[in-house]
């Protein structure tokens, strides 16, 4: 396997993948609200790819070697679960705090993938500023992203940031390119050595998608076979986004109507 580098015709279908992978949490967002199950999100999302989008979930039946098949059209990750968190019948409660993770598919092939986090009514302070801290490490790594960077400044500039706040970085997990593949190369981790790994290329497409935890860094798998929880039970915060590789930057392909503004730290190129 190798990375892929999109031509014209590629980003286009990535650009279409990723605003729609971005609409459907557009489309969850009012409804993410307490007493509500992950399992109702989890059918308004399929139903809305398969009938408004005319997507299809990429997670549903998905199964990587050693896995059992995914069984839901997105993840929802609650409090001190890290990722794939599987969707079920308990309602949310006030103060949970929730990633959710979709990755569609279009009909010409294109895979868009991304997450948010999503507050359950009102939350605690600390809550609040873990997901607020994760937003910003996942942006202090897209910020990176130009040709010639190489990945290793992106994975070392999440967790200096992150680890400078108090938190810690999740290992096991990372982002990956993508394209007409849900997973392929490159690899991308979110700790690392600037200077270290790939040099970056205009034409490549992957996601930056930073696990954080408040505590420690140890995770630990249910018997599910997927859901992934922090070893301490302390909690955890994701954010992603997939991310084209410019001639002069970065361009991030997973933007709606309801995409959170950058952080403040982001400068706005101009065109000139
Ligand atoms: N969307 C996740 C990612 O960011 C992968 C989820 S795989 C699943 O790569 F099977 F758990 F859904
Ligand atoms: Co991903
Ligand atoms: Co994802």
């Amino acid at each position: 396997m190798t990375i892929t580098y999109k031509d014209a015709a590629g980003i286009a279908g990535m650009r279409t993948a990723c605003r729609l992978a971005s609409e459907v949490l557009d489309y969850l967002t009012p409804f993410v609200q307490p007493g509500v199950t992950t399992k109702e999100i989890d059918r308004l999302a399929g139903e809305y790819m398969l009938q408004v989008q005319n997507t299809r979930s990429a997670t549903i039946g998905y199964q990587p070697p050693g896995y059992p098949p995914f069984p839901a059209s997105l993840c929802t990750s609650l409090n001190h679960v890290v990722c794939h968190g599987i969707p079920n019948e308990k309602p949310l409660k006030k103060g949970d705090i929730m990633n959710i993770d979709v990755t569609v598919i279009t009909p010409e092939g294109w895979f868009g993938d991304n997450s948010r986090m999503y507050q359950i009514g009102e939350v605690s302070i600390a809550a609040k500023r873990l997901c607020a801290v994760t937003y910003d490490a996942m942006w202090h790594g897209i910020v990176k992203v130009k040709p010639g960077a190489r990945l290793g400044d992106i994975g070392h500039a999440i967790q200096k940031f992150a680890e400078g706040q108090g938190y810690s970085v999740v290992r096991e997990f990372c982002g990956h390119g993508i394209g007409k593949v849900f997973h392929e190369e490159p690899q991308v981790l979110h700790y690392g050595k600037p200077g270290t790994l790939d040099e970056l290329k205009p034409g490549m497409t992957f996601t930056i998608e930073p696990m954080i935890n408040a505590g420690r860094k140890d995770i630990k798998e249910l018997g599910d076979g997927w859901t992934i929880v922090t070893k301490d039970h302390s909690l955890s915060a994701q954010w992603e986004h997939t991310i084209l590789v410019t001639e002069t930057g970065y361009e991030v392909l997973t933007l709606s109507a309801g995409s959170p503004a950058k952080p403040g730290f982001v400068a706005d190129l101009v065109a000139a």
